[in-house]
């Protein structure tokens, strides 16, 4: 038997985050199958190279939208979405990439500011761009929403208490929602990969490129398309399957605790 796939040609996917690492990897996944993409994140420069280069690759068949959105002010959040053109309607995929980790110190040492960015990104962002697509979904009896969680969403670690608390906070809005939508035809999947080598630890350590490194030292990490893949593989699967939770780990990674650096 041959597995069915549900197709994404000419449908619209929107992706926060597209500016780097899985996001980006995501728009060039979702591109393959020839959907229709909205792209955002806060760097306008870098979602502009990635746009040129779909167009590039794909001989300006594709429909791109890019805008600069940064997810933490829900007023921006609804502007950017009313100003999506209609040539976009309906959204069929929503990707709620957008998210950061920052800092990796004890709780009680920690900085407040880095609390609040990761909170009112990670969690708060998710929340508001969910809001304000979901009911467009609602209306159109169709949809999919990807939440990216982590594997810190299951297993907190030290040094990680506040980024953790949002991506354990992401898996349960994912599976909340999943029950709020039934009755629906939307799904609802909460992807959450392990260590991928994106900008996502030079972020975390405030641009200090040799900690950064430190954290894929020895090991074999995922890279982002390996995760655009697992997205895509829900994306793709029959209308009557919802791929609920996928957690991806590098071969190397057996817990958030246990990795083979060898
Ligand atoms: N890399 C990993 O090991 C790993 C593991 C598990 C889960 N994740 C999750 O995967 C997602 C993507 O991370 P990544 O690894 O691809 O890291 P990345 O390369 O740093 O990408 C993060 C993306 O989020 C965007 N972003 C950050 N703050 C934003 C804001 N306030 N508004 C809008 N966009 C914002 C960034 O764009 P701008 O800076 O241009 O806004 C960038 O496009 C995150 O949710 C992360 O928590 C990553």
């Amino acid at each position: 038997m041959v597995r069915s796939r549900y197709s994404l040609s000419g449908k619209t996917v929107f992706i926060t985050g597209a500016s780097s690492g899985i996001g980006e990897a995501c728009a060039y996944a979702f591109a393959e199958e020839g959907a229709n993409l909205v792209l955002s994140a806060r760097r306008g420069d870098k979602l502009a190279d990635l746009s040129r280069n779909l167009d590039s690759q794909y001989s300006n068949k594709l429909k791109i939208f890019i805008g600069e959105l940064d997810v933490r002010d829900p007023r921006k959040v609804d502007d950017f979405i009313s100003s999506i053109p209609s040539e976009f309607s309906p959204i069929e995929v929503l990707l709620n990439n957008a998210g950061l980790a920052v800092g990796a110190d004890k709780l009680f040492e920690a900085t407040i500011d880095d609390w609040e960015r990761m909170i009112d990104t990670n969690l708060k962002g998710l929340l508001y761009v969910s809001r304000t697509v979901i009911p467009l979904m609602v209306e159109n009896g169709r949809g999919h929403v990807i939440n990216i969680g982590s594997i810190a969403g299951r297993e907190p670690y030290p040094g990680g208490s506040v980024y953790c608390g949002t991506k354990h906070a992401v898996r349960a809005i994912s599976r909340s929602l999943k029950m709020d939508l039934l009755g629906t035809n939307i799904r609802v999947s909460n992807v959450e990969p392990g260590a991928v080598e994106t900008e996502f630890s030079l972020v975390r350590y405030k641009g200090d490129k040799e900690k950064a490194k430190g954290v894929y030292e020895g090991l074999v990490p995922l890279c982002a398309v390996d995760i655009a893949d697992a997205v895509l593989y829900c994306a793709t699967c029959p209308a009557h399957v919802n791929v609920a939770e996928l957690l991806v780990l590098a071969n190397s990674q057996a817990s958030a605790y246990h990795t083979d650096r060898s």
